[in-house]
């Protein structure tokens, strides 16, 4: 159990996500995080988040891409593999990057094969009524699926920006019909993106699976945010969305900047901070090489 949190007692399950309805039952909203490596993972983790999300935002905050369209499955395997070694209770859900899922049926399993085999619980697609059939395909083979629409990273290129989706009457309709049939498809849950919030709450209300929000209002069932995004651990324009709990990016530039400043002056390595105990090992040194001259022998204390 966290000593941070009200951390989920046992490991998160897909039908325990899927049951939570904060309208109907009064509970509190889920949470999910990023994550894309074990330190990550288990900073996530102990925080008593129920998801853990390994994203393509991967290609964004940690391999320096522009968009998210430059990582791979194999990208996407080796992250969620990182993550899953760490034993985390909360639900590892890995994101299908694009292309992965759009060109056939067998193409989609064997990808999120792929990623279930390195250690996801769960896969997210981006996409509504296009990406139906690749849904129930996916329930099919028994693989977990949450949808995420409205603002879809991937959709980058056509929809001309990082935009906020569903702004008019009808974008907003067919928001909530693209919900519907991923909900009607057999996702467990759905992530609702950079939309107005009335649009979220609406969606919400309509779906028995639970919607999670990344710029979407309060009333969604649970929030998502990028793990680099709310440390302020990044380096690129901040949503207005995002909360930032900590300074991550100029705390560390302050601590590497006092780190190379004790290097030049010479504070550091301190004594404290060094082997200085040979147990013997100087003297058999020497005798059996005749060198008195070796004074600092490593690995030794
Ligand atoms: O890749 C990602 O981080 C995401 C979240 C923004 C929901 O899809």
């Amino acid at each position: 159990m966290s000593a941070y949190s009200e951390a989920p007692a046992s490991k998160v399950t897909v039908p325990f996500i899927q049951r939570h309805k904060v309208r109907i039952d009064g509970l509190k909203p889920l949470t999910m995080v990023t994550a894309y490596d074990a330190p990550s993972a288990r900073v996530v983790d102990e925080s008593g988040a129920e998801m853990i999300l390994v994203g393509d935002s991967l290609a964004m905050v940690v391999l320096g891409y522009k968009d998210t369209l430059s990582v791979t499955t194999d990208d996407m395997a080796y992250h969620t593999a990182a993550v899953r070694r760490t034993e985390p209770k909360a639900l590892v859900v890995s994101d299908l990057p694009w292309m992965s899922y759009h060109v056939s049926v067998e193409d989609t399993l064997n990808n999120a094969a792929k990623l279930i085999r390195a250690g996801a619980e769960a896969v997210k697609l981006e996409g509504g009524s296009k990406r139906v059939h690749m849904v129930e395909a996916l329930v099919e083979a028994e693989i977990p699926v949450q949808g995420h629409i409205g603002l879809t990273p991937q959709s980058v290129k056509v929809m001309g920006g990082f935009l906020v989706q569903g702004r008019t009457e009808e974008a907003a309709q067919t928001l909530l019909l693209d919900a519907k049939r991923l909900e009607s498809a057999g996702a467990f849950s759905l992530v609702l993106e950079g939309v107005p919030d009335v649009v979220a709450k609406l969606v919400t209300e309509q779906l028995d699976i639970p919607t999670i929000g990344i710029g979407a209002g309060p009333s969604t069932d649970g929030q998502v945010l990028v793990f680099h995004d709310l440390l302020g651990y990044g380096f690129g324009r901040i949503p207005k969305f995002v909360r930032k709990y900590s300074e991550f990016a100029s705390q560390g530039i302050d601590a590497v900047t006092q780190f190379v400043a004790d290097v030049r002056s010479g504070e550091f390595p301190s004594q404290a901070e060094s082997y200085t105990d040979t147990k013997g090992l100087l003297a058999s040194w020497s005798e059996r090489n005749g060198q008195a001259d070796f004074e600092q022998p490593y690995l030794v204390g």
